[in-house]
């Protein structure tokens, strides 16, 4: 099978060295954007392409929509929708605060704070502590909770500005943001000005070893400007005399990578770091013939994922989708899938709900709609919190459904 549309070479946002695309995923809406049915006609599209860099390694998009279609006050994703990802953003902070803020009078910025998930720890805990997050509504939720939080995107300019009012941090946290910002050169020259010479940086993101590994080429969207790896990472750091001391690989949002970064110097690398680094140059990340064959599989795992559903539908049976994610949205684009396949989508945050999905426009309902219509069959689009859904609808099992998974592969769960 040809894949499509393949375009321009471009510039590395890293490296500036010249990058030319591995896939086109097509035509993509904003990957949050549920909408009305009185925008469809107004609905906005971008071409989805990623590139590697074989420079400084950097998995990367070609084109982003501009921020502010993208982060504003209707922000459609809350933190606080999983449970579990509550236990882990705060053993994250307990791991911050045991291991890193045993100084006086600390002080921890975090970017991309949503609704406080991670940053009311250190709220209650009384430690002095300030959150980035420009989503207006999802950082209005962390303000009535107390939390100490400015509704701005970070970039180096803003870092200035945190320094001149309360002084250097001890340590600047983020998860699942530092991979969506495409001027990442400014975000890194404010991370290495605002931290303390002992100071640290941590954050996670998706890992591209993942993703490669999975195919779970679903972690691919508009806001997802990178797919990191601790190469790649450890690249644009060094630029500005910092490095990468540790990394911890995580479970969530199906393989996670957190980094822990210092000023060049001051603490010795991890084994683990450093064994990482290599590891990643034997599974290939470094080589063109992985992104080759990454496509291929993506273009496998598109085909048997239309034909499953087109099968089941042909023998009369009923299929829904569980978790209206930012990930459907490429799943259900590139896949070409929409509600003549999929009846629904069920989503326990209240903004998506009794909208339509980004592009495809397949409705979106409550939890309680999919409790009442129980379908044949349910694609579990939130697979990464496999465990807290299938835990809680086991009556769906009970009443003869089947989930419907796709990653690593196209499978129905027996
Ligand atoms: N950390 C949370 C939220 C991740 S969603 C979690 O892991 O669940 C990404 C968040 O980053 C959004 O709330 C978005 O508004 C915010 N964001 C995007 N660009 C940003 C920037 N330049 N500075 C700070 N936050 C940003
Ligand atoms: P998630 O996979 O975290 O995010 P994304 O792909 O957007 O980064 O999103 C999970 C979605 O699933 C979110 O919209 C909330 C929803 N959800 C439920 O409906 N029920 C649940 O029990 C959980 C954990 C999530």
């Amino acid at each position: 099978m040809k894949t499509i549309n393949i375009q321009k070479s471009k510039k590395c946002l890293i490296c500036n060295n010249d990058i030319n695309p591995f896939i086109s995923y097509g035509e993509m809406p904003i990957a949050n954007g549920f909408l009305n049915s009185d925008n469809f006609s107004k609905e906005y599209f971008f071409h989805m392409q990623v590139a590697h860099c074989t420079n400084c390694n950097m998995v990367q998009l070609l084109d982003t929509p501009d921020k502010d279609l993208m982060f504003n006050e209707n922000y459609a994703f809350f933190s606080g929708t999983s449970n579990v990802m509550k236990d882990h953003f705060k053993n994250f902070a307990f791991q911050v605060k045991n291991n890193y803020l045993n100084v006086e009078d600390p002080f921890v910025v975090e970017i991309g704070s949503n609704d406080g998930i991670m940053l009311g720890n250190f709220k209650d805990w009384g430690i002095r502590h300030l959150g980035c997050e420009p989503s207006a509504n999802v950082a209005h939720v962390a303000k009535e909770k107390g939390i100490n939080t400015i509704v701005e995107f970070f970039n180096e300019d803003l870092a200035k500005k945190i320094i001149s009012e309360n002084g250097q941090a001890d340590a600047f946290i983020a998860a699942n943001v530092m991979c969506h910002i495409p001027y990442f050169h400014s975000i890194v020259a404010g991370i290495s000005l605002l931290i303390k010479k002992t100071g640290i940086v941590i954050f996670e993101d998706p890992y591209l070893g993942d993703v490669i590994e999975k195919t779970s080429y679903d972690q691919i969207y508009d806001e997802h400007t990178f797919l990191f790896s601790v190469n790649s990472i450890n690249y644009i750091f060094n630029e500005y005399g910092m490095e990468v001391v540790h990394i911890e690989h995580q479970d969530t949002h199906g393989g996670s990578m957190r980094y822990f970064i210092g000023h060049k110097g001051v603490r010795v690398p991890s084994k683990e770091a450093v064994d990482q680094l290599a590891k990643e140059k034997k599974l290939g990340l470094d080589k063109p013939e992985t992104y080759t064959k990454f496509r291929e599989n993506c273009e496998k795992s598109k085909v048997d994922l239309k034909k499953l559903l087109t099968d089941l539908k042909i023998q009369g049976k009923r299929i829904a989708g569980y978790g209206a994610t930012s990930k459907s949205t490429t799943i259900l684009n590139y896949s070409d899938i929409g509600p003549d396949l999929i009846e629904y989508i069920c989503d326990n945050t209240p903004i998506k709900q009794d909208k339509f999905s980004p592009g495809k426009h397949i409705p979106i309902k409550n939890i309680e709609h999919f409790k009442e219509n129980y379908p044949d069959y349910a694609v579990l689009f939130a697979y990464n919190h496999a465990k807290e859904i299938m835990s809680k609808e086991t009556d769906f099992i009970k009443n003869g459904g089947k989930w419907i998974l796709f990653v690593p592969n196209v499978h129905i769960v027996n």
